[in-house]
């Protein structure tokens, strides 16, 4: 007998997450940013979550460096390891779903295979994927944290987009590209989008 037999989940006992989103007065999703480190997400991330805030919506941004510092410090940046990253953050953005609240997630989940796994758990209605496209160089040239410059070096055996593969998505929902366009005008564009999705 294996732990899990004896747990027993107890789901239609829980208050109903359309209770909490009429208290709300929204629709929850999981906006997941996808994209190159330094691409901009969390800028973009942070950026939205004022606007919205400002608009009365509830959110909550999960961020990579965050989370990697608190509930998944255990955990690198081997293929498993990002598998495993991914699966807990999907875990817990349901758990914000299912009480009402928006989250905003950035992630750079590099490969289909992980953000599909993300989509699954999440659950495909609730899963709204944006592509923060900023081509590398760019990236590479603002290099905020100085991790392409070690990666360069060899300081990092699999860094994203150096060493270590990003797959870009196929059909994102919505696909922004830093470059070229204030933060203003790119999180105005993100707004757009995403407001008739979550307003109630
Ligand atoms: S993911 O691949 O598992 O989705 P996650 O978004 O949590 O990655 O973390 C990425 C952040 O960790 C980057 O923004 C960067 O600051 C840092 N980082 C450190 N090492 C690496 C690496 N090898 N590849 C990518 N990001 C790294």
């Amino acid at each position: 007998m294996s732990t899990s037999d004896n747990i027993h989940p107890d789901f239609p006992g829980i208050l109903q997450r359309s209770a909490k989103e009429a208290l709300l007065k929204q629709k929850a999703k999981v906006l997941w940013m996808t994209g190159l480190s330094g691409s901009g997400k969390t800028t973009l991330a942070q950026g939205l979550e004022k606007r919205m805030h400002t608009e009365g919506f509830l959110t909550q941004i999960l961020d990579g460096d965050n989370i990697r510092a608190g509930i998944n410090s255990n955990l690198g940046f081997s293929s498993e390891d990002r598998t495993e990253n991914i699966r807990r953050i999907s875990e817990i953005s349901k758990l914000f779903l299912d009480c009402g609240i928006i989250t905003i997630n950035c992630f750079v989940s590099p490969t289909i295979a992980i953000r599909e796994q993300a989509k699954d758990i999440i659950g495909p209605e609730d899963f709204i994927e944006i592509f923060v496209n900023t081509p590398i160089e760019v990236c590479e040239g603002r290099d905020v944290k100085g991790l392409y410059a070690k990666a360069r070096n060899g300081e990092i055996p699999d860094f994203t987009g150096v060493n270590a593969p990003f797959e870009a998505p196929a059909n994102p929902n919505l696909e922004i590209n830093t470059a070229g366009s204030s933060i203003e005008d790119n999180v105005a564009a993100l707004l757009a989008f995403i407001r008739p999705l979550v307003q109630a």
